[in-house]
């Protein structure tokens, strides 16, 4: 065994085939199921593009209005999920909160040790239409607010604006909201999805793998990046104020300085992608709406002279996580509860591919190479 027969982060590493979803570095594209997310994002709702990920196609209007209205009926938090979730401090991490909450649901599940397709699909289904829920009764214990029932009248994303902040929110914050689930859905097998399918192979439960991916998911080199490019938006300092000229000179500033102490500066690089996500576009032009709809000019001179910098000095180009953090936080979203809405999206991705693992099941137990001492006796 020599140095160059180990793959360190088994980077360039084929373990597996998947259906799901098709990254395309060379192209900067990404398809699901055969689309590509810019046109489901353009033209799909949320409940939709989570059909087409369990099930490999768009669903009918009659199926469609099925999972709508099941949805909307499964949107309560059992009262053992909300009694756990009060047991956690209020300042321990959104994720910690995250992670307890499908725990437990999966615990409750009746179906919970059955991994038959059907009960596999309800437990998605379900999760998908709970979680939203976890994330909004988390973010109002934190406020200090009392829960806001969800609405039957309201789609997913509409209803998820509306049990977090207690408002309807307008229609271009809603559809940005909308844009964002869409593009975090899924993406083949990054850490957390193959962390998933890493349970999911030992022929353990559908909760238990994704609370695993959770786990895997709050790390600032993955999800946690979102919450980490607005740290570094609230370090540089926002002033609502400034023009944004000079907010992007002291953006360029920052990154000019950070670059020199060879910091890693979080929401840029990406391991698959090297000359810019296909996310990226999208959800700018997302973000773009919402600087706009709140009249925050001085965000994009943040935006623009990070990238700018960045670029010129390493060409590394900023990944979905980098307009996804100040589209939240322009929202009103604490900046530690991005990563959770990050899980809500990624729900459906994570159970496509448990669903897929379990099909073609086969143990993911890699080898290793030893590099301790010899033998030696006691
Ligand atoms: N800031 C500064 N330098 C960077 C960055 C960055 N964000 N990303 C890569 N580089 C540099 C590295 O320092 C390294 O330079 P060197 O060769 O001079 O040492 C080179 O680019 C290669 O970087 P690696 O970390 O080896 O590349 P890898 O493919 O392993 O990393 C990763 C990908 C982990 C995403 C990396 O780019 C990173 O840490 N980015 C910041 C975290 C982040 O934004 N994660 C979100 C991922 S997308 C998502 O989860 C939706």
């Amino acid at each position: 065994m020599t140095e160059t027969d180990i793959k360190k982060g088994l980077a360039g590493v084929v373990v597996d085939y998947t259906a799901v979803s098709k990254v395309n570095p060379d192209t900067n594209s990404l398809l699901y199921r055969g689309y590509p997310v810019q046109d489901l994002a353009a033209s799909k709702s949320f409940e939709e593009v989570a059909l087409l990920l369990w099930t490999g196609e768009l669903p009918s209007e009659a199926e469609l209005a099925d999972f709508v209205a099941a949805e909307r009926a499964g949107r309560t938090l059992a009262a053992n999920v909300k009694a756990a979730i009060d047991l956690l401090p209020t300042d321990c991490h959104p994720m910690d909160v995250g992670r307890t909450a499908v725990s437990v649901i999966g615990a409750n599940h009746a179906l919970a040790e059955d991994s038959s397709p059907e009960a596999e699909l309800a437990k998605a289904k379900e999760l998908f239409a709970a979680f939203p829920a976890v994330v909004a009764y988390d973010q109002r214990r934190r406020r200090g607010l009392d829960v806001v029932e969800p609405r039957a009248d309201l789609d997913y994303a509409q209803n998820f604006l509306w049990m977090t902040f207690g408002e309807e929110a307008a229609p271009e914050v809603v559809d940005a909201f909308r844009v964002s689930m869409v593009l975090y859905a899924e993406h083949s097998f990054n850490a957390s999805t193959f962390t998933a399918r890493v349970i999911t192979s030992t022929l353990s439960d559908l909760h238990s793998a994704v609370t695993g991916a959770i786990g895997a998911l709050k790390g600032s080199l993955h999800g946690g990046a979102n919450e980490a490019v607005m740290h570094t938006f609230q370090e540089i300092g926002i002033d609502k104020n400034e023009t944004r000229e000079d907010a992007a000179a002291r953006a360029k500033t920052w990154m000019e300085e950070a670059l020199a102490a060879k910091k890693k500066v979080m929401g840029f690089g990406h391991r698959v992608y090297k000359h810019g996500d296909s996310r990226v576009p999208t959800m700018k032009a997302a973000l773009d709406k919402m600087i706009e709809h709140y009249g925050r000019g001085e965000m994009l001179g943040l935006y623009d002279g990070l990238e700018a910098a960045m670029d010129e000095a390493k060409a590394i180009k900023p990944n979905l996580d980098y307009p996804a953090g100040p589209t939240y936080h322009l929202m009103g979203f604490d900046t530690e509860m991005f990563t959770p809405i990050f899980i809500a999206a990624r729900i459906t991705g994570w159970t496509a591919h448990i669903m897929e693992q379990r099909a073609a099941n086969a143990l993911i137990r890699p080898l290793s190479a030893y590099n301790g001492p010899e033998q030696r006796a006691l």
